[in-house]
C-alpha cells in the first residue's frame, strides 16, 4: 500500500481494535457491562445508527466509545464537569490497540448547571452513575435544561447506582467492606478507617483518575465526592424528572438482600436501605 492510502486510511477508514487485549477492570466493566446496558434500555427504542446522543456526565468516555465500537452509535456528544475524557485516546490505544478515537465522539467540559438547551437537540441521551453527584439545587435546572435539549419523542436512560441510602451508597466500598458504614459511623470515624486503610483497592473501582492523584491524594479525592452526594432516593429522582417535564416509560430498581443491622432497623424505610439501583427509561 502506497503511504497516502495508508495515511488516508488510518485517518478516514474503519478503526481496528481488539477486546482480548483489555487488562483494565474499570474499562473492561465500561467497555462490556455499562455500554450493553445502555443499548438494552435507549438502543431500543432509538436506533443508535442514525440518533444524535448526549452523555450527561460521561467521565471518562469508555462507555459512549463502546458503543460507537460495538453497538454502531454514529454520533455520541459527551460533557463533563471535568475532563477525564482527554484521557480516552491514551487509555483506548492501551486497552484495545484503538489507534484513533471515531469521529462519531465529541466530548465537551461544562460549567455545572450551564444551559445546554438553545444549542443541543438530540434524538437521546443517557446518564450513568452522575445524577447522585450533582448538587441538589441544581438537580431541577439541570435535568429541566435536558429536557429541552431532547427532541419530542426522544429518550432518556438514567442510571444511578449504588443509592446513598443502599450499604454501599457511600461509593466508599472500595476502603470499607461493612454494610451502610456510612449510616453507622461518624464521619471522622469514616476517614479514619480510609486514611488507615493499607494495600491494593479493587481494580474494578479503582478509575483512571487514581494514576493522577495517587495513594492517599485518591482516598481524599473520594471521601470529598462521599461528603458532596447529595442523597438522592429512588422516589426523590423519580418525583424530581416528572417535575422537569419528563414521562416515565420504564422503570427498574434493583434490590440487595444483605441483612439489616439492628441499629438501622426503623431509622430509614426499608426499601430505602435495600435499592441499589435505579434505571429509568423517561421520555421527552
Ligand atoms: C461516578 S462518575 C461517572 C462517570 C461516567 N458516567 C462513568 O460511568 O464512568 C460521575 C461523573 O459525573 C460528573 N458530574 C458531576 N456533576 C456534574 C454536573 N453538574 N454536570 C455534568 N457532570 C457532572 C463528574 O465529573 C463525573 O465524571
Amino acid at each position: 500500500m502506497n503511504s497516502l492510502l495508508q495515511v488516508l486510511k488510518s485517518r478516514f477508514g474503519t478503526p481496528t481494535w481488539d477486546a482480548d487485549r483489555i487488562t483494565d477492570e474499570w474499562f473492561r466493566a465500561h467497555f462490556h457491562y455499562a455500554a450493553d446496558v445502555v443499548r438494552q434500555w435507549l438502543g431500543e427504542p432509538l436506533d443508535l445508527t442514525q440518533a444524535k446522543v448526549l452523555n450527561f456526565g460521561c467521565g471518562d468516555g469508555i462507555t459512549d466509545l463502546a458503543l460507537v465500537l460495538r453497538h454502531g452509535a454514529t454520533s455520541i456528544h459527551g460533557v463533563d464537569i471535568r475532563q477525564e475524557y482527554a484521557k480516552l485516546p491514551r487509555i483506548a490505544k492501551e486497552q484495545l490497540g484503538l489507534r484513533r478515537v471515531p469521529a462519531a465522539l465529541s466530548f465537551e467540559t461544562i460549567v455545572p448547571s450551564a444551559p445546554l438547551a438553545g444549542r443541543m437537540q438530540v434524538d437521546g441521551m443517557f446518564s450513568w452513575s452522575t445524577f447522585e453527584h450533582v448538587q441538589r439545587d441544581q438537580l431541577l435546572p439541570i435535568l429541566s435544561d435536558l429536557h429541552a435539549c431532547l427532541r419530542p419523542g426522544g429518550k432518556f436512560f438514567l442510571q444511578i447506582e449504588p443509592l446513598y441510602y443502599s450499604p454501599y451508597g457511600s461509593h466508599l466500598r472500595r476502603y470499607n467492606e461493612q454494610p451502610w458504614h456510612h449510616l453507622l459511623e461518624t464521619e471522622d470515624a469514616l476517614w479514619r478507617g480510609i486514611e488507615a486503610h493499607q494495600g491494593p483497592i479493587a481494580a474494578e473501582e479503582t478509575d483512571f483518575g487514581f494514576a493522577d492523584f495517587g495513594v492517599e491524594g485518591y482516598k481524599k479525592f473520594v471521601f470529598n465526592e462521599y461528603l458532596a452526594l447529595n442523597r438522592l432516593t429512588a422516589d426523590e429522582l423519580v418525583e424530581i424528572t416528572q417535575q422537569a417535564g419528563f414521562q416515565l416509560l420504564r422503570e427498574e430498581r434493583r434490590q440487595v438482600d444483605t441483612p439489616i443491622p439492628e441499629a438501622l432497623q426503623g431509622r430509614y424505610p426499608e426499601a430505602q436501605l435495600r435499592t441499589n439501583e435505579i434505571f429509568l427509561l423517561l421520555g421527552a
